[in-house]
């Protein structure tokens, strides 16, 4: 693909712009000699350009009252990455607050309660305050902007109103609610003026734009028009307020992953060699099923759990036979839901085991841990049933890393139909995870598929994961903010 070959920042967006970006966690960690950057697909696919463009990096360090934040820019891999600083009560009022027990379940279906405390909002909109200012600061003039997620969705407006000379992106990274849910939130006025600040926002799917749209109208009175007609999953709106020159376009640009990093590290002898290991270790099952998951209570991980084990209690699946295993990374801890959901996964994980388990072999693997990728892949490789069910997901990006280390074409995927990979994944056996009995006939037709079905499928999945990879997904945002 040509467009793939040139960095965002410079020829194929058609200028030179100076490309900065600003996300709540700078790429980076700390190891004992200074920083490491730290790896990931965004990180991958954005670091070319930042650094061909003399672009810089904006974010927190991941560490409270972190002094690296006094200590100037941090440089590493050819670019200045800038720490924002955030006090441990700001990472309580504003990250684990205002973010991720307001905003989080509010934008993922209301799937649990939001807290609405006027105290995390007030730090959430200093924190973004501070987000700008910094950028202000540091952005060359004329330079591109490109805000990620819903934890700086003030920040577009608020860098606006100090330099009118940059181009401002803002991607949303998770799903955009439909007005009945966004509405809810007290500073919803707010939160649509501080996005409307940016030139371009970017949605994972369409239903995201069109969301979006509805709640400018409704609030702000804003004007929109979309290029198509709706359904189209390609198309911009283009927003407009009276009495205002500034317009706003938006539209669905899927996220995607470092496909050929996947792909060489999945051909690697040493993935090839822990495959084999790791079924003799499984105890040779028939059939290994996986999940991966950040431990969030909008992924299923319970449900899933449950089918699993009823497909055991029914016959359905025989234990001697049919292994899962379930890595769930830590994530978010300090928020309430998150150690519920945790206390419930481990209750089930033991529940189910107690009831299925032999000596020595164990029907579920739980790892509650974060893995390297070198360990990572080869469980994708091993696994010939992948179990994707979230309620509501923004993407999923586990869906596509399975796809990409299929290089035999083999394996099955099931993809609850409410995350944006399902609307590319068309594929995967599609199930929607609220319904417990087509859940446990989604991994039933999985465990059972044909290997010539399951080629077919896998192929066609693997072809479309290929060719709309990472770096298609930021030079066409990168192209349309440039344009
Ligand atoms: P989210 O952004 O909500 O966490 P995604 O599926 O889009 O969900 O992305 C999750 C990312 O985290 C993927 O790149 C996946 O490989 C990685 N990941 C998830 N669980 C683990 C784990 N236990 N160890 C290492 N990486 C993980
Ligand atoms: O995809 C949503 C998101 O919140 C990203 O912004 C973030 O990189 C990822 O999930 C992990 O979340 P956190 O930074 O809260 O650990």
């Amino acid at each position: 693909m040509g467009e793939q070959s040139d960095p965002p920042g410079t020829a194929q967006s058609g200028q030179s712009r100076p490309l900065i970006i600003a996300a709540n966690r700078l790429p980076v960690t700390r190891t004992e000699d200074g920083w490491a950057a730290s790896p990931g697909g965004l990180v991958r696919a954005l670091l070319p350009s930042v650094r061909d463009s003399g672009g810089k990096w904006v974010g927190w360090t991941g560490i409270a009252d972190d002094e690296a934040s006094l200590d100037g820019p941090i440089h590493l891999e050819g670019i200045e990455m800038h720490a924002v600083p955030l006090s441990a009560s700001e990472i309580e009022d504003y990250y684990e607050g205002f973010s991720n027990d307001t905003l989080w379940p509010l934008y993922h279906d209301a799937l649990r309660d939001s807290g609405y405390g006027a105290g995390d909002w007030e730090a959430y909109r200093i924190v973004n305050q501070r987000f700008a200012n910094i950028l202000a600061e540091i952005a060359p003039p004329d330079a591109m902007v490109w805000v990620h997620d819903y934890q700086l969705q003030l920040v577009p407006a608020m860098l606006r109103s100090q330099r009118t000379d940059v181009r401002i992106g803002f991607f949303n990274h998770i799903p955009f609610p439909p007005s009945e849910l966004f509405v809810r939130l007290p500073w919803r006025n707010e939160i649509v003026e501080g996005l409307l600040g940016a030139d371009l926002i970017g949605f994972q799917r369409r239903r995201g734009a069109e969301n979006f749209a509805a709640v400018a109208e409704q609030l702000l009175d804003a004007t929109v028009e979309f290029d198509d007609q709706p359904g189209d999953s390609r198309s911009i709106g283009v927003i407009s307020r009276p009495g205002s020159a500034h317009v706003t376009r938006i539209g669905p640009f899927p996220i995607s992953i470092d496909v050929g990093e996947f792909e060489e590290l999945a051909a690697g002898r040493s993935t090839r060699q822990r495959v084999s290991s790791l079924r003799t270790r499984l105890g040779e099952p028939e059939v290994i099923l996986l999940g991966v998951d950040r431990l969030d209570y909008t992924k299923g991980i319970g449900s899933r759990l449950k089918a699993f084990g009823a497909l055991l209690d029914e016959g359905r699946l025989d234990p001697e036979r049919h292994v899962l295993v379930q890595v769930a990374t830590p994530t978010r801890e300090g928020v309430d839901h998150y150690r519920e959901e945790r206390a419930e996964i481990e209750r089930l994980v033991g529940e189910i085991n107690g009831e299925h388990a032999r000596v020595g072999y164990p029907v579920i693997h739980y790892f509650h841990r974060s893995l390297s990728l070198e360990d990572l892949i080869p469980l994708y490789r091993v696994a010939d049933v992948m179990l994707v069910t979230p309620f509501r997901d923004g993407m999923n990006l586990v869906a596509k890393e399975y796809v990409a280390t299929r290089l035999d074409h083999d394996g099955v995927l099931v993809l609850s139909e409410f995350t944006g990979a399902a609307d590319e994944l068309t594929d995967a056996v599609l199930v929607n995870p609220h319904d417990d009995e087509a859940l446990k006939d989604a991994i039933e037709t999985a465990v059972a598929m044909h290997r010539h079905e399951r080629r077919s499928r896998m192929e066609a999945m693997r072809s479309l994961v290929v060719e709309h990879d990472v770096d298609h997904w930021a030079s066409r945002f990168l192209a349309e903010l440039a344009g």
